[in-house]
């Protein structure tokens, strides 16, 4: 049995939403066969691993994140032969491959469920949770976590969609299903796992009533369900019997994880994961009240909240590093500028990610700086949070334009739209009719255009991953924020051996003129490592410009 390795701390991660990546035959949806055919343009970015949203056979309410048959791909993706053919592709190129392993849920039409559902004393009937009574949590997707089955009268418990019944990991027979299944999984020789929302797998057994704030419907059950009571012996178990047999790497999707909470997930000495997702960082512009109330960010909250964790973890688990996936809007719109300053702003924020430790995950289409879209009619958006949102809004009285706003910044679809390749209809990205509507800045904004171009976004995430693999700095560093108090400027410097690195990167289109006379004198001093524009004058930072400097 060959021992886990750390080769994943050196590596750079490229997610693909296979969905939205590359439709092969017309259908208008992406396929394994239009990923095999960009193989190639992955190889070409220096990316090591590929996170392949899921595969597998599923009613797509959530877009395959319902899962009904876990050792099937989904028709509209392929079939196993192709699945086989694709792994082999990826490893021939000696790349590697994790896959998304959705076990918090499965579909209502899995096997396990439509058992479960059948009677009481079904032998699949504990693998979820029933209950004669629900109780007041709501569902991350609106409305009740509960919905009634009148066949036998009871309630059963679904975090997500009603057609994402939850997984009762109380129950001995369940947890040896789902190791059997990811073993068959590897076995097959893929390099690991990305696993959703997988702090939520155990919930306090009595699900005590959640806080209900004022004016809701619902309460938060967040805390009954979020890091519960058996989450890490869970996750010991798993490893102990799947995960410690195979040199793979792991990555659990955490939300509500603190970095206390991370250094028990990831520290090696424990047997859990590798690394998680946090999410405190991609919650800094929403105001109380969730996601959909929109706050404008403050730079000084990221840069806290970046060290935190940066801190936290240094030596004691490791970081994953992340700005975008399919769940969020692109961070170009988001925290850069995709109207002037598209490019630079891009850039700069690969940047500020890049240099720091841990792992860094590529969402598709950021190398090229894909961008937020706005369609006019709800019914352009397909993603089952967004329409659920719509409904609960409108019915509180939220207008129209309100609730589209929060889609316009926040929606997930904004990350779904189909990845641009060329000029031609839809990008590129199928002869068919796409399942969602290419964003309309396609013409300029696409593949072609950027591997065109030696000053693209593209090759400059290029040039950050070849870095990142000659640099062992950047890797095993140490982290210092530097102007903790600026408004505009994220600067830090990392530290090995007798090295040094210095980041500075002006999150604004205003220009930033550093005062602080060490700093200054170091800049003077240092070598330009890696610079967003073409010349810079080191004491005054342009508009979104970015600089790394070296000892
Ligand atoms: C997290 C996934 O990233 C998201 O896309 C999905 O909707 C939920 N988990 C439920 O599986």
């Amino acid at each position: 049995m060959k021992k886990n390795s750390e080769w994943w701390k050196k590596s750079v991660v490229y997610q693909i939403y296979p969905r939205s990546f590359n439709d092969s035959n017309g259908d208008g949806i992406g396929d394994i066969q239009g990923i095999i055919k960009k193989l190639d343009y992955l190889k070409m970015l220096g990316i090591d691993v590929i996170w392949l949203s899921p595969v597998y056979d599923s009613p797509n309410d959530d877009n395959g994140y319902d899962i009904r048959d876990y050792q099937k791909i989904m028709r509209e993706f392929g079939t196993m032969a192709d699945f086989d053919q694709m792994l082999e592709e990826v490893h021939k190129r000696e790349m590697k491959i994790i896959m998304d392993l959705v076990v918090n849920h499965t579909s209502d039409e899995h096997q396990w469920f439509v058992e479960s559902k059948k009677s009481k004393d079904n032998p699949y009937r504990d693998y979820y949770f029933w209950r004669k009574e629900p109780n007041n949590w709501g569902s991350v997707f609106s409305g009740s976590a509960w919905e009634y089955d009148e066949g036998t009268e009871e309630y059963f418990l679904h975090l997500f969609s009603k057609k994402q019944p939850d997984l009762n990991w109380e129950t001995p027979a369940l947890r040896q299903d789902v190791y059997q299944m990811m073993k068959y999984w590897l076995d097959k020789g893929i390099d690991g796992f990305r696993m959703d929302v997988i702090n939520m797998i155990s919930k306090n057994p009595d699900l005590p009533d959640g806080e209900l704030e004022e004016g809701q419907q619902f309460g938060d059950g967040g805390k009954y369900y979020m890091n519960g009571p058996r989450i890490h012996e869970f996750l010991q178990e798993m490893n102990k019997e799947v995960l410690s047999h195979y040199p793979i790497m792991t990555v659990g999707e955490m939300p509500g994880a603190t970095t206390d909470d991370a250094k028990l997930y990831t520290d090696p000495e424990r047997n859990e994961v590798n690394m998680i997702f946090t999410f405190e960082h991609m919650d800094l512009d929403s105001a109380p009240g969730g996601k959909w109330n929109l706050k404008p960010l403050d730079l000084r909250d990221l840069k806290d909240n970046l060290t935190k964790w940066q801190m936290g973890l240094h030596n004691k688990g490791w970081n994953s590093l992340y700005w975008n996936n399919h769940d969020q809007p692109r961070v170009v719109s988001r925290f850069g500028n995709d109207q002037n300053y598209r490019v630079e702003s891009a850039k700069m924020l690969a940047t500020c990610l890049h240099f720091m430790q841990g792992t860094p995950y590529i969402y598709q289409g950021e190398e090229i700086g894909m961008t937020n879209v706005k369609y006019e009619s709800l019914d352009d958006y397909r993603d089952i949070e967004t329409l659920n949102m719509y409904k609960e809004r409108k019915g509180l009285g939220y207008s129209h334009e309100e609730i589209m706003n929060s889609i316009y910044v926040k929606g997930r679809d904004n990350a779904r739209t189909p990845m641009q390749w060329d000029d031609t209809d839809h990008g590129g990205f199928t002869k068919g009719t796409p399942w969602i509507k290419v964003n309309p800045r396609y013409n300029e904004i696409n593949v072609n255009n950027a591997l065109e171009d030696s000053n693209s976004i593209f090759y400059y995430y290029q040039r950050l991953i070849a870095l990142r693999k000659k640099m062992d700095i950047i890797v095993e560093g140490n982290f210092e924020l530097l102007e903790k108090e600026h408004p505009a400027l994220f600067a830090y410097k990392r530290k090995w051996q007798d090295e040094e690195l210095l980041v500075l990167c002006n999150f604004s289109q205003e220009e930033v003129v550093i005062e602080n006379e060490e700093l200054l004198r170091k800049i003077r001093d240092y070598q330009v490592v890696i610079s967003n524009y073409e010349s810079s004058n080191k004491s005054t930072l342009k508009p979104y410009e970015a600089i790394v400097l070296k000892k």
